[in-house]
């Protein structure tokens, strides 16, 4: 690596690229007043995360039913260092970083072939970026961050020029699988517009497995889930002056085995009338009408890499648990 020293004041760069008419467009309220004025009724599954959301997000990951996230760690543990093998040092690029609790697995893996690392992660929440960023940078002197604050598609417009030959782009958590197939897909086209051939992506994949399994996921014991699907609802009432009484509200989630997906729902438990005043919108509900709120894809690995292969998207390799319900696939880009 050829990096000249840098002084501890200049391994942390925040930059905002989120672009105001992009921002105004998502946030103004208008995906709201698509999703509840259609039939079946939805609401954007990103208004899950508010800061409290995002608290019970992280509280989700801990819980014994959610198997997720300790099993792509397991992965991590146990292939980290054979995926840092596999590309070398590069320039580690990571979409949503929120936490950046199982980054730190890869950083650990990345040390032991690098003595100086570059971490861009992309979030966009500002607060929770700096907060990660600013813990990372303690817990890590040799590391050096350029975080972006903005979407996935605006970050990966204005990645910032590289010292390094090689970047990876890495998407944990399953995450692709809140995506709709479309949307999938123009992420794979943004991820490889803005890399090079050669460049690296690693893509973590919740796999399709047993309802006995994935339904309880959705559904804890001690209702974690349940309040993080509620919460959206207050989160609609302060954000746009609404009267929506989550206690008229039930969660309902399910494993759709034809569509290879967990939807999940808030339901309506008896006819009422819901206002979101600044968005000068009334919504009627019928007894037993759901909200979808979120769908949670769960992959065939076999098709993924082969939609990965139309992409651009060679597939170098793909690590799995023992039991086979957590993949991580690293590729190449190929280009088109
Ligand atoms: C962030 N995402 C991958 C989680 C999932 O499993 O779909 C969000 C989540 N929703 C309920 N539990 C977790």
């Amino acid at each position: 690596m050829n990096l000249k020293p840098f002084p501890d004041s200049d391994r942390l760069t925040i930059e905002n690229v989120s672009d105001a008419s992009v921002t105004a467009s998502t946030n103004d309220g208008s995906d709201v007043i698509a999703g509840l004025t259609q039939k079946p009724k939805s609401i954007p599954s990103y208004y899950l995360y508010d800061d409290r959301g995002s608290e019970l997000f992280e509280q989700i990951c801990e819980l014994p039913e959610y198997y997720p996230t300790r099993t792509e760690a397991e992965i991590l543990k146990d292939y980290g260092s054979a995926i840092a093998q596999t590309t070398g040092n590069c320039e580690l690029i990571e979409l949503g970083s929120g936490s950046s609790t199982k980054t730190r697995l890869l950083f650990d893996a990345y040390f032991g072939i690098a003595s100086r690392l570059r971490y861009i992660p992309i979030d966009v929440s500002a607060g929770m970026l700096e907060a990660s960023a600013k813990q990372l940078l303690a817990d890590y002197p040799a590391l050096e961050i350029h975080g972006l604050v903005g979407t996935y598609e605006q970050a990966l417009q204005h990645l910032p020029s590289s010292p390094l030959s090689k970047r990876m782009v890495f998407f944990l958590g399953s995450s692709l699988g809140n995506f709709p197939p479309k949307q999938c897909q123009e992420l794979f086209q943004q991820i490889t517009a803005s890399l090079n051939i050669g460049d690296y992506f690693l893509l973590g994949l919740d796999l399709q497995k047993s309802k006995d399994i994935l339904e309880p996921a959705y559904n804890d014991s001690q209702g974690v889930t349940a309040e993080f699907n509620y919460n959206l609802l207050d989160h609609l009432n302060r954000r746009f002056n609404g009267n929506f009484n989550r206690n008229n509200f039930q969660h309902w989630t399910f494993y759709n085995s034809q569509q290879g997906q967990i939807e999940t729902y808030l339901c309506s438990t008896k006819p009422q009338t819901v206002q979101l005043k600044d968005l000068n919108l009334t919504v009627e509900f019928e007894e037993g009408e759901p909200i979808c709120t979120e769908i949670s894809r769960k992959f065939d690995l076999g098709q993924m890499e082969q939609e990965l292969a139309q992409q651009g998207l060679n597939v170098l390799k793909t690590w799995t648990d023992p039991q086979d319900w957590f993949a991580l696939v690293l590729c190449e880009v190929k280009g088109t």
